[in-house]
């Protein structure tokens, strides 16, 4: 009899990951890796949110919370909604997790059964089909293309709803590619939602804040009032306020999905970190004042990446609209040798080079479902990027 389960064969682990500890196995072999494959800001969490934590600490908020959350953040999430996105939502329709990576796993653990398919949208988070595998459904993939910047089509869309589709997982801006939609292009994706009732929609609007230029952040519940009753917007602190180490997501939907993941949570782990949670509250409702050094700092950066791939030999790197990642298509180089006479065939075939060769870290395409690309991380600074950069240019020049 086998030890571990079966579900666990149908898991990967993830790519990133792998990248990161090979970096850092030639890290400590002396070499200056610059790292450009996590997604974390390089930013420390603001004062006031760490003060909010501290001063919980000292009032002895250190016991059980609630499972879906202290009743001050679930209002706090209500506010940020009506605020932000225009969106009503009662505090018991709300719900808190460990991070947005556990409340997309309990709202699909709450949801999956055999046989029902959710729509990845490649390139897509390579948490999500994992996440989708571990709850016991079927990942299924709608491709975008580098002419479209990454971004969904109507068309592709509809190509892969199914009868068996439950969940359309959609991401904006997005992880890997950055691409954001406007509201025009999102309303064309919530016209075809609005044809497929039986679809629900998780939109994952983690890196909502974080957009560039004059860009304007919406969600589908917002811009498709019909959709309200089928969508779980999800959302976090964990990139906007620098926070990837507290653990805080969160998400609001229809009641009755809300108290599923609540059943789910209460088995699992219970409430999150008290400390966090009140960190959090201070996250949502105090100044968002942190926010506009952190997003002019990525759009500088961002505009620094894009323009230095795009002088690279063989690289084609949309400017995309958020998030902290951009995704060149480097389709040209495959098949070229490197310096050590080893052929490219594929985009990791370039990751592993371009890390053996300049001690640059990025993470291949192929993991994030589409490519040949690779994904760099833009929040390290200014002087390493430009200097990974210029080390990406030699030795894409380098190949034959
Ligand atoms: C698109 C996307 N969603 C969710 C998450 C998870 O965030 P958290 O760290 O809050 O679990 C990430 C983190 O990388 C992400 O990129």
């Amino acid at each position: 009899m086998a030890f571990l389960a079966d579900a666990l064969k149908r898991v990967k682990p993830s790519a990133t990951i792998t990248i990161t500890q090979k970096a850092r196995d030639l890290k400590a072999q002396g070499k200056d890796v610059i790292s450009l494959s996590v997604g974390e800001p390089d930013f420390d969490t603001p004062d006031n949110i760490k003060e909010a934590a501290i001063a919980a600490i000292r009032r002895g908020e250190t016991k059980y919370t609630p499972v879906p959350g202290i009743p001050q953040l679930r209002e706090a999430i209500t506010r940020k909604l009506k605020r932000e996105n225009g969106l009503d939502y009662k505090a018991s329709q709300t719900i808190v997790g460990t991070g947005g990576k556990h409340v997309i796993y309990n709202a699909l653990l709450a949801t999956l059964n055999p046989g029902d398919e959710v729509i990845c949208v490649a390139p897509y988070w390579v948490s999500y089909p994992e996440i989708v595998a571990l709850c016991g459904g079927t990942a299924t993939f709608a491709q975008t293309h580098l002419k479209d910047d990454f971004k969904l089509q109507p068309e592709e869309l509809e190509k892969a709803i199914t009868p068996k589709t439950k969940w359309v997982i959609l991401n904006s801006p997005s992880n890997p590619s950055g691409a954001a939609y406007s509201h025009d292009e999102l309303k064309k994706l919530t016209e075809v939602l609005m044809r497929h009732p039986h679809v629900w929609v998780l939109t994952d609007d983690m890196y909502e804040h974080l957009t560039y230029g004059d860009f304007k952040f919406v969600t589908p519940a917002q811009i498709e009032p019909g959709l309200y009753e089928r969508t779980l917007t999800m959302n976090g602190v964990s990139k906007a306020y620098a926070m990837t180490g507290w653990r805080i997501g969160y998400a609001a939907g229809p009641e009755h999905l809300i108290k599923a993941m609540d059943l789910v949570q209460g088995q699992q782990t219970s409430g999150t970190s008290a400390i966090s949670q009140w960190a959090a509250v201070e996250a949502l409702d105090g100044t968002q004042e942190h926010l506009p050094v952190f997003k002019k700092a990525f759009e500088r950066r961002r505009d620094l990446v894009v323009s230095m791939l795009n002088q690279t030999r063989g690289l084609k790197c949309p400017t995309p609209e958020g998030a902290f990642y951009v995704y060149p298509d480097c389709s040209e180089l495959i098949g070229k040798t490197m310096p050590n006479g080893k052929k490219i065939e594929t985009d990791e075939d370039l990751v592993i080079g371009l890390l053996e060769a300049e001690a640059v870290a990025a993470v291949h395409g192929s993991s994030f479902g589409l490519g040949p690309n690779f994904r760099i991380s833009y929040a390290t600074s200014d002087e390493k990027l430009e200097e990974a950069c210029r080390r990406i240019q030699r030795f894409c020049a380098e190949l034959r």
